[in-house]
C-alpha cells in the first residue's frame, strides 16, 4: 500500500502539470484505491473561469473512467502554509464517488492535517436521500 508521503508526493508531482493561468494556484490531487493504486489530478482552469475544474474533481473523474470503483483516502496539495481543503462542490464528488475517505492535507513540504470526509461534508445529500 502506498505510504502517506508516497501519496502527497504524487499529488506535488500532479500539480506541476496545473493549467492555473488565470489564479495562478496550482492544486494537486492524489486519490487512492482500495487496492493500492493511485490515481493523480490537477486543476485544469478555463477563460471563462466557472469551468475550471479543481485537481480533486480531475482525479477522480479520471479513476472512473479508468474502471476504479473503491477509494480509500485522498492527498490535496498546494504550495501555501495553510492546508487546501476541497471546495464544497469537490467535496459532493469525493462523497457520491468515493464514500468517507480520509482526506490529507499538504503543501510542498508537509503533511497539514487529515480530516475524514464526513467531517467536511457533515449532512450530505446523496442518493440515499433520493427514494
Ligand atoms: N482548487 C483546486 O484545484 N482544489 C481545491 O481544493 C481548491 C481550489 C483550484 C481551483 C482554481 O483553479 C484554483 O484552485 C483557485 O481557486
Amino acid at each position: 500500500m502506498p505510504t502517506t508521503t508516497l501519496l502527497l508526493d504524487a499529488a506535488r508531482a500532479a500539480r506541476l502539470n496545473a493549467h492555473a493561468p488565470f489564479s495562478k494556484f496550482k492544486v494537486g490531487a492524489a486519490l487512492q484505491t482500495e487496492d493500492g493504486k493511485v490515481i493523480t489530478g490537477c486543476n485544469v482552469e478555463n477563460a471563462t473561469y466557472g469551468l475550471t475544474l479543481c485537481a480533486e474533481r480531475v482525479a477522480m473523474f479520471k479513476a472512473i473512467s479508468e474502471g476504479h470503483r473503491r477509494f480509500v483516502r485522498v492527498a490535496v496539495v498546494a504550495d501555501t502554509e495553510a492546508p487546501t481543503p476541497p471546495c464544497g462542490a469537490c467535496r459532493q464528488i469525493l462523497w457520491e464517488l468515493g464514500g468517507d475517505l480520509e482526506v490529507i492535507l499538504g503543501n510542498l513540504v508537509a503533511e497539514k492535517g487529515r480530516y475524514w470526509l464526513r467531517e467536511l461534508l457533515p449532512v450530505p445529500f446523496d442518493a440515499r436521500l433520493l427514494g
